[in-house]
Parts: structure tokens; C-alpha cells; sequence
């Protein structure tokens, strides 16, 4: 069993215009991520509101200003390199756009044979193939359609699939997926959520799932924590967060929305903030594959 703890986690940024010369993107974030039992815990929260500052410093590519991260007690920043490697293996992300990862001149095959070689999953080449097909399988994709093509022959939500497959052969314990349906259309990001529950039951994977839309949240379940400025104000089952919802900014979230029908969830979809959720063109973006 392994946990993710931040405790009191600040991220601020040089920003002009700003009486002191700065901007907290997050404030004081603390929570926990344990990976048994596996959990899926949805994190939502307007664009804006600090959301991809928390999956970078989790994935260690932002040190936070103040705070600290601790993967089984230990500070993620201060890691050994073959503990860093352990948990570069066990916390995989899922970003919105899975075009800017995939090297536009490569076959999508790459992405996958680069997590069999860089985390040693075996130096056979057949087995590899064959652990790249099942992965693809568990996916629902077929693999004598993906394999070869280069990522713009293939669709938006094939590509974020592929991610899923590169996870599937991974086996994370944690999943950091920031926005990874936002692009996508209703049916094609129901099969992919569909495909985090599976790794959940069938993996035992743990998902902090980030979002801006509601229906997404009631749709996996699990459990809910709300940002609003950098602060996290709420958390709990998503049941209870959103049927009696303690801090008034959850309420204002949920007095914006229908109550959750859930045959009309993929159709009336609410967004909390339609403006979409940009990350801004000076936040570093680093290819992960
Ligand atoms: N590298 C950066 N430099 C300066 N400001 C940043 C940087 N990254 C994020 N911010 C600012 O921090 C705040 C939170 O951003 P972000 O975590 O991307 O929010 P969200 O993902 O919820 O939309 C925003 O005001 C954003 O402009
Ligand atoms: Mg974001």
C-alpha cells in the first residue's frame, strides 16, 4: 500500500501587476492518496483555479514554493535516484492533449515500445509485442489498427487510448489525469472514463481525476475535492459533497447545475466554466514520453 501526502503545499509565481509582485496558485493544499483500497478522487475547480499546479507538483515537474510531497513518508523532491525511478513508475499521468506528447513524426507504436524499454518490461522483442497488444485490447483498441500510424491519422480519443494502453502496461499505482476528456466528445469520454473504473477494479489503480465539468464527477464516483482559488474548500464522497454541500462555493457549483439524472448525463453536460481550462503559455510543458 502506498500514499501520496501534500501537506500544506503552496505554489506561488512572479506575476507583474500584483501588489506583491506574486500570484499564490495554490494555498496550503493538503490531502492524501492511498492506493489501497484503490480510490478514484475527482479534483474540480474553475480554469484558473490551481487544479494543473497540483497534478505538476505531484508528478514532481513544479517544486512547490512551500509545503511538502511525500510519497510513503518520503519528500518526492529529496528521492534516491532508484527510489525517483520507483516513483516515476508508479505515478503516471494523463494530460488534456495527448497530440502535444505524441512526436508527430513518429509512428504512435513508440510511445509504447519507449515504456517497455525505459521501465525495463522486457528486452524481448515478441513479448513486447505481445504486451503492447493486450494493452491495446484492454483499451478497446485493435491493435492491427492503431499500430504503424502515425498520431494525426488517428482521432483525438484513439490517441488519449494509446495513453491508457502506455498505463495499462505500466501499472501504476497512481493515475494524475488533468483534463484528459476536456477534448473530447460525450460517448468517446464516457469509454474512457469507463476505462479508469476498469483499471481500478482490475488494476487496483488509485486516479486523481481533474476536471471542470460536474457531470464527469457524479459519472466515476468515488471521492470530491473542490478548489476555488488555490484553496481546496471541500472534501468528501461525492455523494455527500454534492447533496449537502458545506462551503458556499461548492454551492454556488452545484446551484448552476440540475440536479444529476442519470440518463441525462452525457446530453446535458455542464460545464463549470465554458472558457475551457488553458494552461498558460509560460507554464513549462513537459513532454512526458
Ligand atoms: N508557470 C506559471 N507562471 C505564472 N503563473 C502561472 C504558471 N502556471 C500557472 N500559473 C497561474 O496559476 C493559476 C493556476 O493555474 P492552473 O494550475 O493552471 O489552473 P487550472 O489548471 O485550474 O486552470 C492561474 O492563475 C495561472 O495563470
Ligand atoms: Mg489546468
Amino acid at each position: 500500500m502506498s500514499v501520496i501526502e501534500l501537506e500544506g503545499v503552496e505554489q506561488r509565481f512572479h506575476a507583474r501587476g500584483t501588489p506583491d509582485g506574486y500570484l499564490t496558485a495554490l494555498k496550503d493544499a493538503t490531502f492524501t492518496l492511498h492506493s489501497d483500497p484503490p480510490q478514484i478522487v475527482s479534483l474540480v475547480g474553475q480554469s484558473g483555479s490551481g487544479k494543473s499546479t497540483i497534478a505538476r507538483n505531484i508528478l514532481g515537474l513544479q517544486k512547490p514554493t512551500a509545503g511538502l510531497i511525500k510519497y510513503d513518508g518520503k519528500d518526492i523532491f529529496k528521492l534516491s535516484r532508484a527510489e525517483n525511478d520507483n516513483y516515476r513508475r508508479n505515478v503516471q499521468p494523463v494530460f488534456q492533449d495527448p497530440y502535444s506528447i505524441f512526436n508527430p513524426f513518429y509512428r504512435v507504436d513508440r510511445v509504447l515500445w519507449k515504456a517497455v524499454k525505459k521501465f525495463n518490461l522486457t528486452r524481448d522483442r515478441a513479448k513486447g509485442l505481445a504486451m503492447i497488444e493486450e494493452s491495446l485490447n484492454a483499451v478497446s483498441l485493435d491493435p492491427a489498427n492503431v499500430l504503424g500510424r502515425y498520431p494525426h491519422q488517428l482521432s483525438g480519443g484513439q490517441r488519449q487510448r494509446i495513453m491508457l494502453a502506455r498505463i495499462h502496461m505500466l501499472r501504476p499505482e497512481f493515475v494524475i489525469a488533468d483534463e484528459p476528456v476536456s477534448m473530447l466528445d460525450a460517448q468517446i469520454r464516457k469509454t474512457f472514463l469507463d476505462i479508469l473504473l476498469d483499471f481500478r477494479r482490475d488494476h487496483g489503480m488509485t486516479t486523481l481525476f481533474i476536471t471542470h465539468d460536474l457531470s464527469t464527477v457524479y459519472y466515476l464516483g468515488g471521492d470530491v475535492m473542490v478548489i476555488n482559488k488555490g484553496s481546496i474548500v471541500e472534501r468528501g464522497a461525492v455523494t455527500s459533497v454534492m447533496h449537502e454541500p458545506s462551503h458556499p462555493y461548492t454551492r454556488l457549483l452545484l446551484d448552476s447545475i440540475p440536479p444529476p439524472d442519470p440518463d441525462q448525463r452525457w446530453t446535458n453536460r455542464i460545464e463549470v466554466d465554458d472558457s475551457g481550462d488553458q494552461t498558460p503559455a509560460t507554464a513549462p510543458q513537459e513532454p512526458v514520453v
